[in-house]
């Protein structure tokens, strides 16, 4: 890790009910404090709970310094437009950054990397912070395609946006086959893959690419994080299953200190 300061998401995907979302929220503040302030100080701490969720669990942390997520946003702000949600109500909720472009809705949703980019709009319009996520599939991998797949979905995905405009952007490496599987990237894999990131970045820009927090995601873990957080290009985590226990992911954002 570099001078760049340690961010680490919680994604609680599609899980939680309004209660247990506060309950989880309250005990991650608790183990995130037992040892003294260092953690909160010291690390960019984000929540992505459900939409439904947002707006308690805000109010539950809005002491604390913890900061509120959504899971995706559509591009547009308002209208007839049944079932989304908009970058300004999520504003509106209490939230600060939001995850795009996550592997499981370009899987399950059809997302595309035009979509992902029209969203990128849309926060930015938004002042949200956008968590861009990228990743491979095993048998992209596998046919030596890596690199050039994660590079082009942060490509399009960033489109012609000015780098000025960008100075905020988070980055999330979370290849397809280490997400829910228990299988991680080797932190070399995964450092090869976020420099290969940050190539692409400061080819555009050089203080975007000195600038921007690259995390990784796939199945990190208490016992996993400080190895992978030592790489010098990877700067944060993106936590799933990990992030649903107070525990479990305090220690991750203690191993990012
Ligand atoms: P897991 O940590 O459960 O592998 O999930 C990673 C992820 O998809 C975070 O966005």
């Amino acid at each position: 890790m570099t001078d760049r300061r340690p961010l680490v998401a919680a994604n609680w995907k599609l899980h939680k009910t309004l209660g247990e979302a506060v309950a989880l929220a309250e005990d991650l503040y608790a183990a995130l404090t037992e040892d003294g302030e260092a953690a909160l100080r010291d690390v960019d701490i984000v929540i992505a709970p459900v939409f439904t969720a947002l707006a308690r669990v805000h109010a539950a942390l809005s002491e604390t310094g913890i900061a509120l997520a959504g899971q995706n946003v559509f591009e547009q702000d308002s209208g007839a437009f049944t079932g989304e949600v908009s970058a300004p109500l999520l504003a509106d909720a209490g939230c600060t950054y939001c995850i795009i472009g996550h592997s499981e809705r370009r899987q399950h949703f059809g997302e595309t990397d035009d979509g992902v980019h029209r969203k990128l709009e849309a926060l930015l319009r938004h002042r949200l912070v956008p968590i861009v996520c990228v990743g491979e599939t095993l048998e992209q991998r596998e046919a030596g395609d890596a690199t050039e797949v994660i590079v082009g979905q942060l490509d399009r995905a960033l489109g012609g946006i000015a780098p000025a405009d960008l100075h905020d952007l988070v980055v999330a490496y979370e290849p397809v086959w280490a997400i829910g599987t228990g299988r991680t990237a080797t932190a070399a894999d995964a450092q090869a893959a976020h420099a290969a990131l940050r190539a692409h970045l400061e080819g555009r820009d050089a203080k975007l690419g000195a600038d921007t927090r690259i995390l990784y995601g796939g199945s990190v873990k208490p016992d996993n994080a400080a190895e992978l957080l030592a790489e010098r290009d990877i700067d944060g985590a993106l936590v799933g299953g990990a992030s649903l226990q107070a525990g479990s992911f305090a220690d991750i954002v203690r191993a990012a200190l």
